[in-house]
């Protein structure tokens, strides 16, 4: 019996087969829809997981203030954990983040601070550096640090990973996330190649992000800007929480791959989710184009499609930003 509480309910995500968009026979494509987290996304995973090893080892005390840079997802999953434990929340956000995950956190009772999305990583006002110094002022605060904290990927290793095992009865042969602080590929890749070596990991990059550069030649690109549309993965700076040394290879995509792909998503299949949702099924497709023999290829949906409603689901803006309408 789980006692009925609230945060009971993360994880173990329904895992669903696309019956329309794939149009590889030989290929089975699963999402885990992570949009039934209750916060709404991937992310109440390593929240709740930090939290609560934080507390256990003294970090974060009755009615401290918890403290996170976030692109929304990881401040909404502080903001309902906070909200339910009796802790205050104070998240920092780039400009680029949607209102509506702005205002969710608001909903929770969290003070937001938003930042310049053009702030160089070094910047003051880098949405991390805000945090950073956020927290160094506030006495009994304690920052979830998810892009340095290794209790991140640890939480996908002891939940996503085996529950993609178990779900596919043990089948799975490759796995797709496009990464951010690479909690979740790095968590899922480690677990799945320790029950079976041959599963592939695949991680999709935005164009404008640092990451496929130093995956391909091992250096930082100087013009890693982060200038693209889709929130939430793609950096600008390394993250200790990605093991680069689990992926096997990573694809470049643009937003208009990932929100035409979101977009026929929610048509084709009945599956409303986020940008990245649609990056991730964008990358499942391109492998499974290149493949030969039967797989089965598992990538996840990290957040809702609800979220980003006066966005790329809104005819006018897509037209505006140039993005391919798909009717
Ligand atoms: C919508 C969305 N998708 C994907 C990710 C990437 O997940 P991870 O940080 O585990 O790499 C994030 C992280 O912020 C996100 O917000």
């Amino acid at each position: 019996m789980n006692s009925y509480k609230l945060l009971n309910t993360v994880g173990n995500t329904p895992l669903v087969k696309l019956q329309n968009i794939n149009p590889y026979p030989h290929i089975e494509i699963y999402v885990k829809l992570e949009f039934f987290n209750p916060s709404g996304s991937i992310k109440d995973r390593i929240v709740k997981h930090i939290i609560e090893n934080a507390e256990v080892n003294g970090l974060l005390k009755p009615g401290g203030t918890i403290v996170e840079n976030t692109s929304g997802n990881t401040g909404a999953a502080v903001a309902m954990i906070a909200a339910i434990k009796g802790y205050k929340a104070i998240l920092t956000m780039p400009d680029k983040v949607s209102k509506e995950k702005q205002d969710a956190l608001k909903a929770f009772g969290a003070e937001i601070v938003v930042t310049p999305t053009s702030a160089p990583p070094d910047s003051p006002e880098h949405y991390v550096n805000t945090a950073k110094r956020i927290a160094e002022e506030i006495p009994n605060s304690f920052r979830v640090n998810q892009y340095n904290n290794l209790k991140n990927s640890e939480a996908h290793y002891l939940s996503t990973g085996p529950e993609i095992w178990r779900q596919t009865d043990e089948k799975v042969t490759h796995f797709v996330a496009a990464g951010s602080t690479g909690g979740t590929i790095s968590g899922v890749g480690k677990y799945l190649k320790e029950k079976n070596p041959d599963i592939q990991i695949i991680m999709p990059d935005p164009i404008g992000s640092i990451y496929f550069d130093y995956f391909k030649t091992g250096k930082i690109k100087k013009d890693g800007n982060c200038n693209y549309q889709v929130e939430g993965v793609g950096e600008d700076h390394l993250a200790h929480s990605m093991n680069f040394s689990i992926i096997d290879d990573m694809y470049q995509f643009n937003d208009n791959d990932a929100f035409t792909m979101a977009r026929r998503l929610a048509r084709e299949e009945g599956i409303f989710g986020g940008g990245t949702g649609g990056a991730n099924v964008w990358g499942a497709l391109k492998l499974a184009k290149n493949l030969k023999n039967p797989a089965v290829i598992v990538t996840v949906i990290p957040d809702s499609g609800v979220k980003y409603l006066s966005k790329f689901y809104n005819d006018e803006w897509m037209k505006q930003n140039n993005y391919l309408l798909i009717s």
